[in-house]
Order: structure tokens, then sequence, then C-alpha cells
């Protein structure tokens, strides 16, 4: 099998790998039970490279708005370059889910796409959430279910664990109770919380070019990998890929990468 070079750019990585292949098949779930209407004011917390805030602004058009918040300015800097400008006032902000800079009351949709497990305080996250909606207004956060029902991404934490960190793979999955994450939402002051477990089937082509690059993108997410230097960085992908190829092996069908993905959705109301 061969292998592309790893991208320098984390940001860039991750929207070319995971954002792209796993992000925008999701994206129309979320924004399915997010229903945006036409000039409604809508928030996307934690927001990456934008994949979902490029849709909103023709989901809410001109007489709507949309924000976009993440904590990570070289993700927002490929949000920035990708959104559409003409279909609805947009703007990217740049700061922590758990302390916005946003006004009380100031919007009637926020939608959060994979992004709360990582904020260091879950209830502060959702609290904010609460507060900057409208009263009866509406949340829809997406956090992945564990790693035992995940089969690939848990062979991935396995070899990350080996090569970078034990367990430096599993922030993403932290949030995987749906019950505990429905009942954190009600104690953070949402009037009603509810949460569905949805699953995809995720089929991505030339998964040996896919998944240098995917590990580059995880830089741009996972601490351990982001706090390593380009070129460590580059060379830990490197020393992995034997074992990451071997891993997904067994998942390959047909050419193509076939990873059962399973997610929380909160519904909630302010
Ligand atoms: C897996 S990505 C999801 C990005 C985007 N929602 C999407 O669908 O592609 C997680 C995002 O959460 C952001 N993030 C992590 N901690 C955060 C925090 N405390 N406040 C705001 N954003 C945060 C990261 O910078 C990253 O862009």
């Amino acid at each position: 099998m061969t292998q592309d070079a790893p991208q320098p750019n984390p940001a860039e990585a991750y929207e070319k790998t995971i954002a792209q292949n796993v992000f925008v098949p999701w994206r129309a779930d979320l924004l399915e039970r997010a229903a945006p209407k036409p000039g409604e004011r809508v928030l996307d917390v934690a927001c990456g490279t934008g994949i979902v805030t490029r849709v909103l602004v023709g989901l809410v058009g001109s007489e709507g708005k949309v924000v976009g918040l993440d904590l990570n300015p070289m993700m927002l800097g490929v949000a920035r370059t990708l959104v559409p400008t003409d279909q609805a006032p947009v703007e990217f902000v740049e700061a922590s889910g758990t302390d916005m800079p946003l006004e009380d009351g100031s919007f009637d949709l926020v939608v959060c796409q994979q992004g709360l497990q990582f904020f260091p305080d879950l209830a502060a996250g959702l609290s904010e959430m609460r507060r900057v909606l409208v009263p009866g207004g509406r949340a829809v956060v997406s956090t992945w279910r564990g790693l035992d029902e995940q089969p690939l991404m848990a062979l991935v934490d396995g070899v990350v664990s080996k090569h970078i960190a034990e367990g430096a793979f599993e922030a993403g999955f932290k949030l995987a109770h749906d019950e505990v994450f429905a009942q954190l939402a009600r104690d953070s002051g949402f009037a009603e919380a509810t949460v569905e477990v949805a699953t995809i089937d995720l089929s991505i082509a030339e998964p040996e070019k896919f998944m240098p690059v995917m590990m580059m993108g995880s830089a741009a997410v996972l601490p351990q990998f982001a706090s390593l230097s380009a070129e460590e960085r580059s060379a830990k992908i490197g020393q992995m890929m034997p074992d990451l190829l071997a891993a997904i092996e067994p998942h390959i069908v047909s050419g193509n990468l076939i990873i059962k993905s399973a997610t929380n959705v909160l519904v909630a109301s302010a």
C-alpha cells in the first residue's frame, strides 16, 4: 500500500479527512433534528472548520444569523475560508464553550456536533448553551457513544495508546451514556431534554491514504497530539502506520473502510 505524506496543517487535514468523511455524513442527522428555519439566529458551538456552519447559512437565510464558536484559531481559519458569505450574516468567535462572550437569550437554536465532550467542564458548556438561548429555544448536541460501540475506533485507540499515550484517543468518547447526558442537560437548566441514539456505517474510499491524514487531523482535536511538534507528529504517525493499517484491514470491504459509528443526540429546550 502507498501512503501520502501527512499534511502539515492539522486543521486542513481535519477538514479533508475527518470532517468530510465522518462529520459531513453525520451533519444531515443533526440538522434534521434541529430543523433550522429561515430567520432564526443559530449558534454552532465547537464549530471546528465549519462543517455545520456552512450549511446553516443557507437554511436561515438573509433574515437570520449564524455564529460559529470554537477554541482553536486554526480551525476557525479554515472555517472562515469555506463558509459562504452571501447567504446570511455569519461570524466566527474564538472562545471556550464554557465561557462564551455572547449575550443571554440571543439565539433561537444552538447546535454542537461532537464538541461538548472535549470541554473541561461539561455542565458549564451545557449551562452556557442554555444561557444564550431565548426561553423555549432549542439545543441539539451530539457526542459519540463509547468505544465499545465503535469497533474500528477502539482499534485505533489501542494503537494510539501504544505509540503516544494511554487513552489519548478516548477524550472524544467520554460523554457516552445517553441517560447521564440527558440528566446533565436537565441539571444544567434545560426545561426538557431527551437523548436519542443514532448509528451510521461510514464508508471511506482509499483507506491507506485516509489513515495518515486522519491521524494528522486528530492533532487539531486531541491535546496529546497537538502538544507534539510538527516533526514529532509526522514521525509518530509514520511509526504508527503499520499497526494502524493492520488494525483496519478486517474492516475493509471492496476497498472501502467501513466504520460503524454510534452517537448520542441531545434534543433539549431552554
Ligand atoms: C471533533 S471537532 C468537531 C468540530 C465540528 N463541530 C464538526 O462537526 O466538524 C471538536 C471541536 O471542539 C473544539 N473544542 C474543544 N474544546 C472546546 C472548548 N472548550 N470550547 C470550544 N470549542 C472546543 C475543538 O477545537 C474542535 O474544533
